[in-house]
């Protein structure tokens, strides 16, 4: 059987990372259109499905974007439990006395915090993709959607919501953390530098999402 080394498993961890992470920027980014309104916002997503067009058939782009995402996603869980398990092995003899701080709480929280994104994913798919939890659940009028989602009286939505972009945030932090160490330079002012930079990145990422829940929730947006 093909063994993988520990160099490739990383690397692929990380472009599979960095790959996610342009989703969640560039899909922030389109959902903040919904401060502009609902033809705008309707607009924009009409066009996602569109992209690619005429080089490519309608839709075409978007189920290629599906499928990167797809194998993105399993590539970084495949990674991440190849290289713990691995990491495990190295060491068959637990600490006697296992430090009680181990590492950030973001750091603590990878595994659990991608179980909740995972479970997230679907739930936002079969929600605001297919309709079929969404209160409206029109293809056409996402706008609609979005709105009927996250209206007072559906609270745990919005708090089921808030806990998956929270968790995504704690993901991020950690996730750059990692990378931004292993790219910068290895001192304690790169380190310095590095936790600072994957703080800022999750932060901006995790107001973004959250605004517009919030903005339904107050009737900044209807
Ligand atoms: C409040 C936060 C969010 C809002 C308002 C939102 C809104 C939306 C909407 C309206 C769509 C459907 C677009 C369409 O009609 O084609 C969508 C699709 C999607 N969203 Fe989100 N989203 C949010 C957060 C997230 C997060 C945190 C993730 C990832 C962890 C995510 C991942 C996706 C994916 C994978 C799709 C499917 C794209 C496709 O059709 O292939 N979203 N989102």
């Amino acid at each position: 059987m093909v063994r993988p080394s520990s160099v490739i498993l990383k690397i692929t961890m990380a472009v599979s990372g960095i790959l996610l992470v342009l989703f969640l920027y560039v899909h922030m980014i389109g959902n903040l259109k919904i401060f502009l309104g609902a033809v705008d916002f309707d607009h924009y997503a009409h066009w996602l499905r569109a992209l690619g067009t005429p080089l490519l058939p309608n839709m075409w782009y978007l189920w290629i974007q599906r499928a990167v995402l797809t194998l993105a996603v399993l590539a970084h869980i495949y990674t991440a439990a190849v290289l713990t398990i691995r990491a495990k092995k190295a060491r068959p003899v637990k600490y006697a006395h296992r430090p009680k701080v181990q590492g950030s709480y973001a750091a603590r929280t990878m595994r659990w915090g991608g179980v909740i994104v995972l479970l997230f994913i679907v739930f936002h798919i079969l929600d605001l993709t297919t309709g079929n939890l969404n209160p409206v659940g029109d293809h056409e009028h996402p706008y609609a959607n979005v709105v009927a989602d996250f209206a007072p009286e559906r609270w745990y939505v919005t708090l089921f919501y808030a806990l998956a972009i929270i968790s995504v945030g704690f993901h991020l932090w950690h996730g750059i953390f990692s990378a931004a160490r292993t790219l910068g330079q290895q001192t304690m002012k790169g380190q310095r530098r590095a936790k600072a930079i994957a703080l800022a990145l999750s932060l901006v990422l995790v107001v973004g999402y959250l605004s517009v829940p919030f903005a339904v929730l107050v009737g900044l947006v209807d």
